[in-house]
């Protein structure tokens, strides 16, 4: 019995180093990545894929529609509207979360708010329909609390 487990050990430690051994040519020789054509074809379209998202990122622009709206969203609220709401208290309560207290958190990729080059337009039509990761806010605040808490962010939470 206990030469079976002597037996068993030594398979074990043989397929351990071997294994060892292969991870560290691979990690060398990029051409022994080949020998697993799935492998290599994954790690090369992961490659691809990563190569691809930051250039769509950069193209990527508020759609126009949504410009549309958010210009609309812009002119219907009036000086006293946003002057009564607490855009910090909104702030705190529904931006916090993800963006921090001074704008820099950046959970889940949400974009740093302290170095946002966004215009107040783009900000009104990202936060009312969201974009990624970030929760479209139509409904969850109202229209005008929307541009408070925009006009917040410029004012107060930017550098
Ligand atoms: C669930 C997390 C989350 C919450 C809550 C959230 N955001 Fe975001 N925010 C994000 C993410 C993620 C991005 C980046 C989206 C992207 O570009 O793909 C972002 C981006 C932004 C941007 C664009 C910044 C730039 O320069 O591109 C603005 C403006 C913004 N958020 C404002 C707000 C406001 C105002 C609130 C509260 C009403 C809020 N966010 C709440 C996650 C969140």
């Amino acid at each position: 019995m206990r030469s079976f487990f002597i037996l068993c050990f030594s398979i074990l430690l043989i397929f351990g180093a071997s294994s060892c051994s292969d991870d560290k040519s691979n990690g060398k020789k990029p051409r022994s990545a080949k020998a697993d054509p799935a492998s290599y074809n994954r790690t090369s379209q992961d490659a691809g894929a990563k190569e691809e998202a930051p250039a769509e990122e950069e193209v990527r622009t508020v759609p126009p529609e949504q410009l549309k709206k958010a210009k609309e969203i812009l002119a219907a609220a009036t000086a006293d509207q946003i002057a009564e709401v607490d855009a910090k208290g909104k702030y705190k309560m529904f931006c916090a979360a993800c963006h921090g207290f001074d704008g820099a958190l950046g959970v889940n990729g949400a974009k740093d708010l302290s170095v946002s080059k966004l215009s107040i337009e783009e900000s009104v039509a990202q936060v009312y329909f969201g974009k990624g990761l970030m929760t479209p806010f139509k409904g969850l605040l109202k229209d005008h609390e929307i541009v408070a808490v925009s006009k917040y962010i410029e004012k107060e939470i930017r550098k």
